[in-house]
This record gives structure tokens, sequence and C-alpha cells, in this order.
């Protein structure tokens, strides 16, 4: 299964990939969290630390410089530039590539040639892409089976949230599942419902040790895993497994 994770910037995109890769790793799938943000920040929140974080960017820098063996296939890439992350969640960086060079398949491949490309039965594919709607809208039928909309409240999280899940829709690309994130009020979780008609949005409340983790760069799931905030994203992974 491939699940795309998509939303406004600040949305929750990363903490969110991130419980989603750990807890479903946890029931037993090989999962790899594909970071496809030009800003990649994945690992962070998937608890390998702020260190580890920078070295995998630095690997694709290196490549980008010529001091590295290019990849040959997309698994290929998966392997030479990932890194292992907590409860055996594989991490792959795969933005941010300068220099494009058409054929070659680390250099200039698209969050969205991976996922067409990545095809295991037998693994998760988590992929946080870059905020907005650019990856999937150039996503190919297929590539993916879940599309997890994170959105906010907000007026205009909220929107792009709902403009998300109608691109899914009208190009056939999968499931959808929503989450209404940093929920305050009964009011904000009537907002986030109105705004996704017959989704169900899974409500995950605004959560200051969610904010307090990321203020340590650590996982949301080491430093919190008890929070309201983490449960409700743990569900939302129990969710995904139930629909598999
Ligand atoms: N449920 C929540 N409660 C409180 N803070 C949250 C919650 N979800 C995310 N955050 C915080 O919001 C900020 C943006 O989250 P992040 O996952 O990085 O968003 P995105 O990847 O969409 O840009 C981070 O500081 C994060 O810790
Ligand atoms: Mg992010």
């Amino acid at each position: 299964m491939k699940i795309a994770v998509v939303g406004k910037g600040g949305s929750g995109k990363t903490t969110t990939s991130a419980v989603l890769a750990r807890t479903l790793a946890q029931s037993g799938w090989a999962t790899l969290a594909l970071d496809c943000d030009s800003n990649p920040n994945l690992g962070i929140s998937l608890g390998i630390g702020e260190e580890a974080t920078e070295r995998l960017v630095s690997v694709r820098d290196a490549v980008d410089a010529g001091e590295e063996e290019h990849a040959t296939s997309a698994d290929d890439l998966v392997e030479r530039f990932g890194v292992d992350a907590p409860d055996g969640v594989r991490l792959a960086v795969v933005s941010a590539i300068q220099n494009p060079k058409p054929g070659c398949p680390c250099c200039g491949i698209s969050p969205e040639q991976l996922l067409a490309e990545l095809e295991r039965p037998d693994r998760l594919v988590i992929a946080d892409l870059e905020a907005g709607l650019g990856t999937i809208m150039r996503l190919e039928k297929g590539s993916v089976d879940v599309v997890v909309v994170v959105g906010e409240p907000t007026m205009k999280s909220r929107e792009g949230g709902r403009r998300a899940a109608e691109s899914v829709f009208e190009a056939g690309l999968g499931r959808v599942m929503v989450a209404g994130n940093r929920t305050r009020t009964d009011e904000d979780e009537a907002r986030v419902r109105a705004a996704f008609p017959g989704l169900e949005p899974v409500i995950v409340p605004d959560d200051q040790a969610i904010l307090d983790a990321e203020r340590r760069g650590e996982a949301p799931l080491d430093a919190a895993r008890g929070a309201p905030g983490v449960r409700a994203l743990v569900g939302l992974a129990n969710g995904l497994l139930d629909v598999g």
C-alpha cells in the first residue's frame, strides 16, 4: 500500500507522516518513509535527530557534486540514500535534487516518478509530500492507494484540504482519509467536518506535547506517546490498516 500525505504548509503533514510510518512499522509492515519536501525534516519527527537528518541530505548533495555513484533503480535509490529510523522504518529523502538529468533514476527523479516506480506488495510507503497540490496533480493513477489530507480548522487550511481531496477524487487516485489537525473546540471540529462531508475526518486535538517534542527535536511517539494528539494519529494509522 502506498500512502501520500498532503496539505497546506504547516498543517501537520510531517508530524502525521512520522506517527503513521512508525505505527504501521510497529504493526509488522516493512515501511518506507519518503521525505518529498524540499526542506526535508521528516527525520526529526521520526526520531533520528537533527544530525542524522542533516547527513541524509548531504549524501544527496554529494551525488549532485559527482562525489558519489548514482543509483540505478528506485529501490537502489532508497537503499543508497536511505537510513534506518526507529521501529524499523526506512527513511529516504527524495526532494530538492538539483541538476535533473533525464534518464538517470537518482538525479532528477521526482516524488511522483518514485511513487509510480516503487512497487512491492509486501511494503508500505508513506510519502510526506511538499505543501500544496503540485505533486498530487502530477501523480499518475495507480501510484498511490490512499491520500491522507491534513487540514487545520482555519479557513485557508480547510480550503486547501478540500481542494486536495477534490483533485484526488477527480483524478481517481485512490481513497481519501482526512486528519482534522490542531482542533481546539467543538466549533473547530464542526468546521472540519463541514469541509469534508462524507469523509469522517479523524479529529486530532491541538496538543502542546507535540509542540514541546518538536522544540526538543524529538519524535512525538518517543516524547509524547500517550498525549491525545499522538493517540489520535495512532488511531488514524490503525484506520489505514483496517481499510488495507
Ligand atoms: N496536533 C498538533 N498539536 C500541536 N502542534 C502540532 C500538531 N501537529 C503539528 N503540530 C506542530 O505544528 C508545526 C507544523 O507541523 P509539521 O508536521 O511540521 O507540518 P507540515 O509538515 O505540514 O509543514 C510543528 O511545530 C508541529 O510540532
Ligand atoms: Mg513538513
